[in-house]
């Protein structure tokens, strides 16, 4: 029964059903299907910026959620060694932060991309496309909502309304709002990306140049 709800899982993950796997008690399933792996180094700090948040508040258990809100401020998303962590300050089981975590639409448990894309699906934005806009992201990137890329350059959302529905469906990016999707324009976007990297690619190595001149001279 178990191995036939983690097919399902696989085949088409999402937010409910990783709840669903959580409920299960299945976290190893969770950390190899649904977690992104650590760039090196990155556990140390995040252990160290975890620490520094429980010396300076209170651990109790009814105080997990402004913790976990405190640890997503600093480190930007809850990594597996905070909530580990945590778990272990507040002496619960992990199981339960993640399980907490999943609930609160605010808390991710993903770094979110440099490109941070959030596709409205308020009802306006959802009635004229809003989830074909969202599947394409998804197609596109091969990644589902509430998930990042392996290389961290994409996280994919949902959001509620951004006030914009003139304009829907809409989707943010970063800071920006681009109305009037189409998956045509996704694809644009996505292009757009890769342009603005290769432009900040070789502003870099101009600068890198100019500054090695400097010191030649
Ligand atoms: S419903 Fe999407 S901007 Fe209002």
């Amino acid at each position: 029964m178990l191995r036939r709800n983690i097919d399902v899982f696989e085949e088409c993950k999402n937010k409910a059903l990783l709840k669903f796997v959580i409920m299960l008690g299945e976290l190893n399933c969770v950390k190899e299907m649904f977690l992104l792996e650590l760039l090196e180094g990155e556990k140390e700090f995040i252990l160290e910026q975890v620490s520094e948040i429980l010396k300076n508040n209170r651990t109790e258990r009814e105080n997990l959620v402004p913790l976990l809100q405190k640890v997503q401020g600093v480190l930007g998303y809850l990594p597996e060694p905070a909530i580990e962590k945590i778990a272990k300050t507040i002496d619960i089981p992990a199981v339960d932060v993640f399980g907490l975590a999943t609930f609160y639409n605010q808390l991710r448990l993903n770094p979110p991309g440099k490109y941070q894309i959030k596709v409205c699906m308020g009802t306006a934005c959802h009635m004229i496309g809003g989830q074909i806009i969202l599947e394409s992201f998804e197609r596109r990137l091969d990644i589902v909502e509430g998930e990042t890329t392996p290389d961290r350059k994409c996280s994919l959302e949902r959001v509620a309304c951004v006030g914009c529905c003139a304009i829907a469906p809409v989707v943010v990016v970063n800071e920006f709002i681009e109305g009037s999707l189409t998956p045509t324009r996704v694809d644009g976007i996505l292009l757009q990306f890769d342009g603005d990297d290769q432009e900040e690619e070789a502003g870099e190595q101009e600068q890198e140049q100019e500054s090695e001149g400097g010191q030649d001279s």
